[in-house]
């Protein structure tokens, strides 16, 4: 898929992944193909060790394939990543012990120079939206692992990038804050048509967010299934709200990326696996 600059979010083509380990060769990922669409909304959901992570990283250009190609907004990884393409947010938030809540949040509008007042109304801003307007002048080892993950989602939103890499960023939110972090997330990408690429362990997240879910079988990481989510006649975004988790439509979306999930795999999708509340 392609828009009128000619730019998917991200390409990925043929992508193998190994690892070379003190006891042989791990395979992480084999021969991956997956493009998303400039404001698209793509989950990655598979069993633990399936090479969710590892196909993050790649995008991030945090590691480099073993084979195929990435690029972002037609740029290669790299470039992406040095031009600041995108926001991440992975699994440990990823916070600078020594700068309170509100300047880890300000640290990429530092770096793009954004002048100190325009700075301060944004920050205050995201932390408004994340919950934590009163925990700016903190510290992060002061605050729970949930309020940290929060943290670095403002900041991964900081400069409203045109694609966001959040891997499992809501793993460790109680299931309230949870929900209401996948509201805003819906919400955010509805408004600023930011793609998103995002990783989770459950299916009914997977479902609320997203336009597609990309369904990865178990080591070496393929991709099983693309499954388009049809929530309704009413596709856009801004149409995910709360009802919608009680909707038919839903629990029909959620059964068809479990039935995809667990499909024909060959061993059984362990418990740690698969979240499937
Ligand atoms: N740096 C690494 N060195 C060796 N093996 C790795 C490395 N990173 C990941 N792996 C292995 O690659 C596989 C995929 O890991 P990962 O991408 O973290 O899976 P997921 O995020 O789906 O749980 C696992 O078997 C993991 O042990
Ligand atoms: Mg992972």
């Amino acid at each position: 898929m392609t828009d009128a600059d000619g730019g998917a979010a991200v390409e990925v083509r043929g992508v193998d992944k190994v690892f070379e380990t003190a006891s042989g060769q791990v395979q992480a990922l084999d021969a991956i193909d997956l493009t998303v669409a400039a404001g698209e909304f793509v989950s990655l959901i598979g069993p633990s060790g399936c090479g969710k992570s590892t196909l993050m990283r790649l995008i991030a250009d945090l590691d480099a394939p073993s084979a195929g190609t990435v690029s972002v907004f037609g740029k290669t990884a790299k470039q992406a990543r040095l031009d600041q393409e995108y926001g991440i947010a992975f699994q440990s938030a990823g916070l600078l012990p020594w700068r309170t809540v509100a300047s880890n949040v300000a640290l990429p509008l530092e770096l793009h120079g954004v002048a100190s007042a325009a700075r301060a109304a944004r920050v205050a801003e995201l932390l408004e939206m994340v919950g934590l307007a009163d925990f700016a002048d903190r510290y992060p080892d002061q605050l729970s692992g949930g309020m940290q993950q929060r943290v670095a989602i403002a900041r991964s939103l900081a400069e409203q990038p045109r694609l966001l890499l959040m891997d499992e960023p809501f793993g460790a939110l109680d299931e309230m804050t949870r929900e209401k972090m996948q509201a805003e997330l819906v919400r955010i990408a509805a408004e600023t048509g930011a793609a998103v690429v995002f990783v989770t362990h459950s299916i009914p997240e997977a479902v609320f967010l997203s336009d597609r879910v990309v369904v990865m079988s178990p080591r070496p990481g393929r991709i099983r299934d693309i499954v388009q989510m049809r929530l309704g006649a009413d596709t856009r975004r801004a149409a995910r709200t709360e009802e919608l988790r009680e909707e038919r439509g839903f629990f029909d979306m959620v059964t068809a990326v479990r039935e995809a999930l667990h499909g024909d795999a060959p061993v059984a999708v362990g418990p740690r696996g698969v979240e499937t509340r």
